[in-house]
């Protein structure tokens, strides 16, 4: 475990600098937070106006806090930042997240210098320009976001802040859980590399995900991804695709974004998945998070529509996934419990008369064959047919028969199927609104199989 980068995640003390009885002012939100989230250490509000903010008490300056402190999060305007890093320093705080704004983004790296180098050696520092670091593991939200996140497996490193503060919400509407957020801001000193270096040995967190603009040393950065991902996998949004998407994040965090070609070859070279963006990097985590990797390249779709066999057939074949052909036993067996228009090939189509007890059954005689590895598991809202019962019956199939083997599942209708796969997501299923999404999460699953055989681990 990265020591230097721990009291970011797991500090005993923690400081707020610039806490604020005022309401919606920064300084205020995150004490607040702090204090919310059933954070176990101690926190000491900084403030010189003030003998106490939150029912905590409140010290003039980080000299009068009665303890050592791990993590000082530092909340006061630009001109006053440097005297509190000095402070920091003093007193031996191990870390520092600066929120404030206007530093490298604003064209005055010089000031940002300064704090690292008066830092450099005796303390770490995230930001300036970020909102804060939530962690599940220390029940810390040190950030000025929502209060409520759902607790999970991913870390979440976000170089722009507004989209890490939607994510929070997110996690509890869309059910991603996270076992960390860090919004790394303008990457002073501590860096993406640092970060995954340290959540590739965190035992709380199964998957990594970055939002990235640009970097300032790609090759620590390349070797510390090449090494996480032995370990875990790591889905990355690399934005700045395009000549004026770079310029875009040039202004945003003062961020080099570089060739995109070479960033490109160097994420496939690590072995870090690249996402188009947000939907399918969440698409991705959610399948890798929910499901055991793919033990061979067999893949078998079940559905209720011919119309969504073909559409998943295609996205199959473009992504290089495998629809199996069933063996006779198990052709025979399928056609012995379908109606007599169904197909029993794969993809096997069920027809739109399929109930509960047809899927349930179907997909207990598919996952209890050795030489299916992973299965996509289609429905199309029908008149007559309950999407709740379906769903239900999916994941209860899955429950019994399938721990061993992925499954990922799409809802395609309106309003019931959209309850159905909410349900599910609810029971930690991989669940999606249409039929390519369920397949991109397989071929996720897919790409981590691939990958693990590479390193000589997984397969059957
Ligand atoms: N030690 C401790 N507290 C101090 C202080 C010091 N040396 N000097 C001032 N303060 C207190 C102030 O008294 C004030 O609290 P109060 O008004 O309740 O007394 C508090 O610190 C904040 O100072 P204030 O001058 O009111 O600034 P602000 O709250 O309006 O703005 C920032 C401060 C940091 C929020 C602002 O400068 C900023 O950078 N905002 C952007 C942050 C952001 O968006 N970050 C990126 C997110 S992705």
């Amino acid at each position: 475990m990265r020591r230097d980068i721990e009291p970011f995640f797991a500090p005993r003390a923690v400081a707020v600098v610039g806490a604020s009885r005022t309401p919606g002012k920064i300084g205020h939100e995150i004490l607040r937070n702090i204090k919310l989230s059933g954070f176990r250490g101690n926190i000491f509000p900084v403030n010189p106006n003030y003998g106490s903010v939150l029912d905590l008490p409140c010290y003039r300056t980080l000299a009068d806090v009665p303890s050592d402190v791990d993590l000082a999060l530092i909340a006061v305007p630009a001109k006053l930042v440097e005297g509190v890093v000095g402070d920091c320093v003093r007193k031996r705080v191990k870390s520092a997240i600066i929120i404030t704004s206007g530093f490298s983004e604003v064209g005055r790296r010089d000031l940002e210098d300064r704090l690292v180098s008066m830092a450099k050696g005796k303390m770490r520092i995230i930001g300036p320009n970020t909102f804060g670091v939530y962690c599940a593991r220390s029940s810390m939200n040190a950030t000025f976001g929502p209060t409520k996140v759902l607790e999970g497996k991913t870390a979440f490193i976000t170089q722009s802040g507004a989209l890490g503060l939607a994510l929070m919400d997110w996690t509890t509407e869309e059910k991603y859980g996270v076992s960390a957020i860090v919004s790394i801001g303008n990457k002073a000193d501590v860096d993406d590399a640092d970060l995954v270096e340290y959540f590739a040995d965190d035992p709380s967190t199964s998957s990594i995900l970055i939002y990235m603009e640009g970097l300032k040393d790609g090759r620590r950065f390349f070797e510390a991804a090449r090494r996480a991902v032995r370990r875990k996998p790591m889905v990355v949004i690399k934005a700045g695709r395009s000549a004026r998407g770079a310029q875009a994040a040039s202004s945003h965090t003062g961020s080099i974004a570089g060739q995109d070609a070479i960033f490109a070859a160097a994420f496939q070279q690590a072995g870090a998945m690249r996402a188009e963006g947000m939907t399918q990097a969440f698409d991705w985590i959610q399948a890798l998070n929910e499901n055991p990797v793919p033990k061979g390249e067999n893949v078998v779709v079940v559905t209720n529509g011919g119309g969504l066999g073909v559409l998943s057939t295609d996205r199959c074949e473009m992504l290089g996934l495998k629809l199996m052909d069933l063996s006779d036993d198990l052709t025979k067996q399928v056609q012995d419990v379908t109606p007599s228009f169904g197909s029993a090939k794969n993809p096997i189509d069920l027809t739109a008369n399929a109930d509960d007890l047809l899927y349930g059954e179907v997909l207990r005689l598919i996952m209890r064959r050795r030489e299916v590895d992973a299965v996509i598991a289609l429905f199309c809202q029908t008149a007559n047919i309950d999407p709740g019962l379906v769903a239900r019956a999916i994941v209860d199939a899955r429950d019994k028969e399938g721990l061993d083997k992925p499954i990922t599942a799409a809802f395609v209708g309106g309003r019931m199927s959209q309850m159905a796969y909410e349900k599910m997501l609810e029971r930690r299923f991989a669940a999606y609104p249409t039929a390519e999404r369920a397949v991109d999460g397989m071929n996720a699953l897919m790409t981590r199989h691939r990958q693990l055989k590479s390193f000589g681990k997984g397969g059957r």
